[in-house]
């Protein structure tokens, strides 16, 4: 009895990777996986938007209250996959900049942090699931060069 609970004990302690459901409950019952995204958001985005979201003049526009972050996850998951290149208007200011891809990171790290960005300061947008990211990064393959405003808005 004794060796076979300890090593079910074991075997509960192992720090695997959460499975993906638990992204699409937010905030996440497991106070790891909402860490884990808050700590991604900070080493993925928040160099340029600022760890508040609110961004920063000259550098990045905010993610608070944007309506590309609250609108089409279609557009927003393109923006996180392939960048984006100004201009844009971003809750009714022009922005003439531009942010570099961050296709690198694997479908999943994609949601989650996009479903951060969709849930934190107040948002009640829809979570982005992995296998969404999964559809657009393949329906997108070709894409080399950052997307347009003007090529977004033509994604429902
Ligand atoms: C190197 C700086 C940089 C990083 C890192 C970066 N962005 Fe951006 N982001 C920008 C800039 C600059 C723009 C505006 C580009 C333009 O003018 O067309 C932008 C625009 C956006 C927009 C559309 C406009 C808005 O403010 O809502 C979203 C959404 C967005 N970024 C999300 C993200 C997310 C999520 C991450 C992390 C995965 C991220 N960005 C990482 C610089 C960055």
């Amino acid at each position: 009895m004794r060796p076979a609970l300890r090593l079910r004990g074991r075997s509960q302690s192992n720090q695997a990777r959460p499975p993906q459901s638990q992204f699409l409950r937010w905030p996440p019952s497991n106070k790891r996986v909402l860490r884990r995204a808050g700590i991604f958001f900070f080493i993925s985005c928040a160099a340029c938007h600022q760890p508040h979201g609110l961004g920063l003049e000259g550098l990045a526009p905010p993610l608070v209250e944007s309506e590309w972050v609250l609108g089409s996850e279609q557009r927003l998951i393109r923006i996180a996959l392939h960048g984006l290149r100004g201009p844009i208007t971003v809750k009714g200011k022009p922005y003439q900049l531009e942010m570099p891809p961050m296709g690198v990171f694997e479908d999943e790290q994609i949601a989650t942090v996009l479903t951060y960005v969709r849930r934190e300061w107040g948002h009640a947008a829809t979570p982005v699931a992995s296998a969404t990211v999964t559809k657009v990064r393949e329906a997108t393959a070709k894409r080399e060069e950052p997307w347009t405003e003007a090529e977004l808005l033509k994604v429902p």
